[in-house]
């Protein structure tokens, strides 16, 4: 069968981790595609920078347009992020026929009815795995490991940065401007991180989960947001005395007047699993009425942890599209009919 073709919008750090893991697993991934993912176009403004990366086995454009118009794309990743341009052109995506595989929780959070939407009235996918939590398949988990669960709750620590900043300061005194540059530099932090330390990034996260897991709208500015910019070395210090530790929590939990959905500091016991989980790692917990509660555990940001749901969400679609059955899987995309209209 013809290989899927697959154009990337935005060659950075991500972006580089999916050609590097397609390139790389390529007969593993076409054996359970059940055919070939290839990454044919890429758009970046610095050519140069993108044929470093790419070299010359794929075609290389300035304008992410152009991937929209080649009739031969079959699916476009957006890795542009924002909700400005990767609005448009994801909307222009989906308008062409295209599916559409994204890292983009703001993008998502915020104008996630109005991409739902259109893709369903073009008979398209849109997947997101990589928007959430990074290389942890917590969106396949809700929508297909869980699905013959009620969800009572979501917790998790879904924002590295922030989790990363805790970290440090907790174990080595520092202050909270150096821990910050330093998740900068290693690519954790958004390219606002304004967005992490706010609590902001992890509301997008939470607000994709809960829609998935209660079948409600996505309704980011429902959600109640405080990030970790008040706290100081002395709070971290009195909680470990305490015998807690602070962590930036994402929670959605089923109330009797709707979905409550917040992200806050919160004070966790230290012997709870989640409350030793440092650094940049990421862990979400779920409590399901019929599996009880489980914990999903791994890197949440970074170049290849988020290029591994990247590139799963591509076998999904390629799966679907496959006419051999045995590689079909189902709820491949987000379920627009689930969207009941619960009041968080
Ligand atoms: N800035 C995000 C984080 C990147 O720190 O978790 C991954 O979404």
């Amino acid at each position: 069968m013809k290989p899927i073709q697959v154009g990337l919008m935005g060659l950075g750090t991500v972006g580089a981790g999916v050609f590097h893991v397609l390139s790389r697993n390529q007969e593993e991934i076409q054996r359970r595609a059940g055919r070939g993912i290839e990454l044919t176009m890429v758009s970046r403004r610095n050519l140069d920078a993108a044929r470093d990366i790419v070299g010359d086995r794929v075609r290389i454009v300035a304008d992410a347009r152009e991937i929209i118009a080649n009739p031969d794309i079959d699916i476009v990743v957006e890795l542009i992020g924002g909700y400005g341009i990767a609005r448009d052109l994801v909307l222009e995506a989906i308008a062409a026929g295209k599916h559409v595989v994204t890292a983009n929780k703001a993008l998502l959070a915020v104008h996630g009815s109005e991409i739902f939407a259109a893709a369903r009235a073009q008979g398209v996918m849109v997947a997101f795995e990589a928007a959430v939590a990074g290389g942890i398949p917590i969106i396949k988990a809700l929508r297909e490991g869980l699905t013959a669960n009620r969800i009572e709750w979501i917790a998790g620590i879904i924002n590295g940065t922030t989790n990363f900043i805790l970290s440090e300061m907790r174990d080595k005194g520092l202050d909270f401007d150096v821990v910050l540059k330093e998740a900068q530099r290693l690519g954790y932090a958004e390219a606002d991180p304004t967005f992490d330390i706010e609590g902001v990034d992890a509301a997008h996260k939470a607000t994709l989960m809960s829609a998935l897991a209660f079948g409600i709208p996505v309704q980011f500015d429902r959600a109640h947001i405080e990030g970790i910019t008040k706290l100081s070395a002395t709070d971290i210090r009195y909680a470990e005395q305490l015998g807690y530790r602070i962590k930036l929590l994402g929670i959605a939990k089923r109330q009797a007047e709707g979905i409550e959905l917040r992200v806050h500091p919160t004070l966790v016991p230290s012997k709870r699993l989640i409350a030793n989980v440092e650094g940049a790692m990421n862990a979400v917990m779920v409590q399901g009425d019929a599996v009880g509660t489980t914990l999903y555990y791994g890197k949440g940001a970074g170049s290849e942890p988020t290029a591994s749901a990247v590139v799963a969400d591509l076998v999904d679609i390629a799966r679907l599209a496959t006419a051999d059955p045995d590689h079909r899987v189902p709820h491949l995309a987000f379920q627009p009919d689930s969207l009941a209209s619960t009041p968080i």
